[in-house]
C-alpha cells in the first residue's frame, strides 16, 4: 500500500517501521471516528435536554436493522429512556467531555507516533546517504558540484522530513472523517447525497492535474534551491579570490540571478499549490444550492433537516479538501526527493567483485602492465605504461606538469580503475582483490594536504590502528613536524581549522606526511611531498624519507630532482607515456629528457 501511495523509494524507508505506523493509524482512526459524537449529542441536547417540564425523556439515535445482509430498514435505537431532562443533560455533557478528551489524547499520540516513524525513516535515510557519498567513486564527484550535493542532503531531506508523516496521517484521518459524515448524510437522505456526489469525478480529475503540475514545479524549486546553496558554498570557499579580484559585486549580481530564479520557481509552484483549495471550493459549493433546491422542492425536507444536512455536508467536504492538500504534499515530496533517490540508486562503478580476494601484507612485487587510462574513454591520459616495483624499493616519477603522474599513482589504490592492461600486487590483479585490503596496504600523501577540522593529534592519528601518543609524536618527528607543533600554543591539541586553513602550507604537508608514516603500511605513495617547503625543511623531509628507504616500498612524484636521486629507479613520464627510465646516474649519462630537466634545475 505504501509503495503505491508514496512511491517505491520512500516506501522502502517507511516500511521498516510497520509497528509504529499501525499504532499511528489506529490512534488516528480512533480520533477521526470521534468527530461524529458531537453531531449525535447536539440533537438530544436541544430537543430533549432543553425541555422545561420534568416529564421523563428519551435519547434515541438513527439506526438500521438488517433483515438480511442486503435489505435493511431505517429505525431508531433508544439509548436512554425514562430519565429527567436535567439528568439527560448531565449524561450528554459527561459523554461530550469524555469524547473530547479521548479525541485530544488519541490525536496527540497519533501524530506523535507519525512524527516518530517518519523521522526514524529519515534518520536511516540520512545515514544511508552519507554512506553512499563515501562509497561512490571519486569519478562520480567530478561531474557534480559539492554545494549541490549538500543542498540535496539538507533541503530535499527537509521536505521529506516534513511531509512523510503528514501524508500518511492525513490519508487515514481525512477519508475516515469524510466517510463518517457521508454515512450520516446517507442516513438523512441517500438520494440527495448521491446527487451531490456526482461532482466527485470532476474534482478527482482536477486534483490529479494539479498534483502533476505541483510535482513538476516542486522538483524545479528544489533544483533552484540547490543552485543557490551551491553558490553560497562556492562564495565561502573562494572568498579570498573573490575579494582579491574585487569581484564582490559581480558575484552578488550572479547570486541575485539565482535568487530571482528560485523566487520564480517558488511562485510557479505556489500558483498550482494554492490554487487547489479555491478550485475545489468552487466546484463543491456549486452543489450546495442544489441541495437547497432539490431538498425543498422534491424531497420536502424541513428547514431544520436541510440546515443539519448542510452542516454535515460542509463537515464532510472539509476533509475532502484536506485530501487534495495532502495530494499536493505528496507530489511536492515526490518531486523534491527524485534527485536524492537518483543518487541513492547510483551503483559505484568501482566495487569489490563477488569473488574478490583479500590481499595479505605486500611482500614481493607491484607490477603495472600495459596500463591505459582516461577519465573519459575518448581521451586517454595514460597509454601503455609498464613497470615493476620490488618490495623495499623506492621508485620516482618525474615529468612535466599535466603529464599524468598523479593520475598514474591514483590507479594503485583504485581511486580509478584502469581501462587497459592491469595492475597487480604480489601477482593478484587489484581488481580481483577487496578494495579495503588494497588500500590498507597503502599510505598516501597527496599533492594537496587535506586535513579535517580537528586537532593535530587526531589528524595525524587518522587510521584504524591503536597508536599511543608516543607513536604519534615519533611519526611527527620523522615527518619533521614535531618541533613546529610543540611551538604552537596548544601543541598537539591545536585545532587546524577548516581543511587545515589555520596552518601554513608546509605545516599542513608535514602533518599529512606524519599521518602517512603513522599508518605504517608496506607501500607509501608520495605526490610532491616537499613542494610547499623551504629548502631547509625539504632537506629534512628528504632525510626523513631516506630513513624509510629499504624499509618501505615508496612511489614518489617529485619535481625536485635531488630529492629522488637516490631512488632505485626513476621514470620520466611525458604525455602519459614512460619516455625514459633508469637510476639517476644512468639517466644523466643517457643525456635525454631527464638530463635536460636536471640541467635546467641546477643551471646555477
Ligand atoms: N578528474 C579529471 N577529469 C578529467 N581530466 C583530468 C582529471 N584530473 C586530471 N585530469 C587531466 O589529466 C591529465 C593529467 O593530470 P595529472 O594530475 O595526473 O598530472 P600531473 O602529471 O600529476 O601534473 P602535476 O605535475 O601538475 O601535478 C591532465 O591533462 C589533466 O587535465
Ligand atoms: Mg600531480
Amino acid at each position: 500500500m505504501f509503495k503505491k501511495i508514496l512511491g517505491q523509494d520512500i516506501a522502502g524507508y517507511v516500511k521498516t517501521h510497520n509497528r509504529l505506523i499501525v499504532l499511528a493509524i489506529i490512534l488516528t482512526a480512533l480520533s477521526s471516528l470521534l468527530v461524529i459524537v458531537p453531531v449525535y449529542l447536539l440533537q438530544p441536547f436541544v430537543d430533549e435536554g432543553m425541555k422545561i417540564a420534568s416529564d421523563p425523556v428519551e435519547w434515541r439515535i438513527p439506526w438500521v436493522t438488517f433483515q438480511s445482509p442486503l435489505s435493511f430498514k431505517k429505525t431508531e435505537l433508544v439509548l436512554v429512556s425514562d430519565i429527567s431532562p436535567n439528568r439527560l443533560l448531565i449524561i450528554l455533557t459527561a459523554i461530550a467531555f469524555i469524547s473530547v478528551i479521548l479525541k485530544s489524547v488519541t490525536s496527540y499520540f497519533g501524530e506523535l507516533t507519525a512524527v516518530a516513524f517518519s523521522n526514524r525513516s529519515i534518520r536511516e535515510f540520512r545515514v544511508d546517504l552519507a554512506q553512499k557519498f563515501i562509497s561512490l567513486p571519486l569519478a562520480f564527484y567530478h561531474r557534480r558540484k559539492t554545494g549541490e550535493l549538500i543542498a540535496r542532503a539538507t533541503a530535499d531531506l527537509t521536505v521529506m522530513q516534513g511531509n512523510i508523516g503528514n501524508v500518511i496521517i492525513g490519508l487515514i484521518r481525512q477519508p475516515l472523517t469524510a466517510i463518517v459524515f457521508l454515512i450520516y448524510l446517507f442516513f438523512m437522505n441517500w438520494r440527495l447525497t448521491l446527487i451531490t456526489i456526482v461532482v466527485t469525478p470532476i474534482i478527482v480529475a482536477l486534483v490529479r492535474t494539479f498534483g502533476r503540475k505541483i510535482k513538476k514545479h516542486s522538483a524545479r524549486v528544489q533544483d533552484a534551491t540547490a543552485e543557490v546553496t551551491s553558490s553560497y558554498y562556492e562564495i565561502l570557499l573562494l572568498l579570498k579570490i573573490i575579494k582579491g579580484f574585487c569581484m564582490g559585486s559581480y558575484e552578488s549580481e550572479r547570486f541575485r540571478m539565482l535568487a530571482d530564479n528560485l523566487y520564480k520557481k517558488i511562485m510557479h509552484w505556489n500558483r498550482w499549490r494554492l490554487g487547489t483549495g479555491p478550485m475545489m471550493d468552487s466546484t463543491l459549493f456549486l452543489t450546495l444550492p442544489l441541495i437547497l433546491m432539490v431538498g425543498k422542492i422534491y424531497f420536502n425536507h424541513t428547514l431544520g433537516e436541510i440546515v443539519a444536512m448542510l452542516y454535515a455536508y460542509a463537515a464532510a467536504y472539509k476533509p475532502i479538501k484536506e485530501l487534495a492538500k495532502i495530494n499536493n504534499n505528496l507530489k511536492t515530496l515526490q518531486g523534491a526527493t527524485k534527485r536524492l533517490f537518483d543518487i541513492m540508486r547510483t551503483v559505484p562503478n568501482i566495487q569489490d567483485n563477488p569473488e574478490a580476494k583479500h590481499i595479505s601484507k605486500f611482500k614481493d612485487i607491484i607490477e603495472f602492465s600495459h596500463v591505459g587510462f582516461g577519465y573519459k574513454p575518448e581521451k586517454m591520459i595514460l597509454t601503455d605504461i609498464s613497470f615493476k616495483v620490488n618490495a623495499g624499493e623506492t621508485v620516482a616519477f618525474v615529468g612535466p606538469t599535466g603529464a599524468g603522474k598523479s593520475t598514474l599513482l591514483d590507479l594503485l589504490p583504485r581511486f580509478y580503475d584502469v581501462n587497459k592492461g592491469s595492475i597487480t600486487i604480489d601477482g593478484i590483479d587489484i581488481r580481483n582483490a577487496t578494495m579495503e585490503s588494497v588500500r590498507d596496504q597503502i599510505a598516501i600523501v597527496g599533492q594537496e594536504s587535506l586535513l579535517f577540522h580537528d586537532t593535530i593529534v587526531n589528524n595525524i592519528n587518522y587510521n584504524k590502528g591503536n597508536y599511543s601518543r608516543e607513536d604519534i609524536e615519533k611519526a611527527a618527528s620523522v615527518a619533521q613536524a614535531h618541533s613546529f607543533i610543540m611551538n604552537l600554543p596548544d601543541g598537539y591539541e591545536t585545532i587546524v581549522g577548516d581543511r587545515g586553513t589555520l596552518l601554513s602550507g608546509g605545516q599542513r604537508q608535514r602533518i599529512a606526511i606524519a599521518r602517512a608514516i603513522l599508518k605504517d603500511t608496506a607501500i607509501m605513495i608520495l605526490d610532491e611531498p616537499a613542494s610547499a617547503l623551504d629548502p631547509e625543511s625539504e632537506l629534512l623531509i628528504q632525510e626523513a624519507l631516506e630513513n624509510l628507504f629499504n624499509k618501505k616500498t615508496i612511489l614518489i612524484i617529485s619535481h625536485r630532482l635531488n630529492a629522488i636521486s637516490k631512488s632505485h629507479n626513476i621514470y620520466v613520464i611525458d604525455k602519459g607515456k614512460i619516455v625514459e627510465s633508469g637510476t639517476h646516474n644512468e639517466l644523466i649519462r643517457a643525456n635525454g629528457k631527464y638530463k635536460n630537466l636536471y640541467d635546467i634545475q641546477f643551471r646555477a
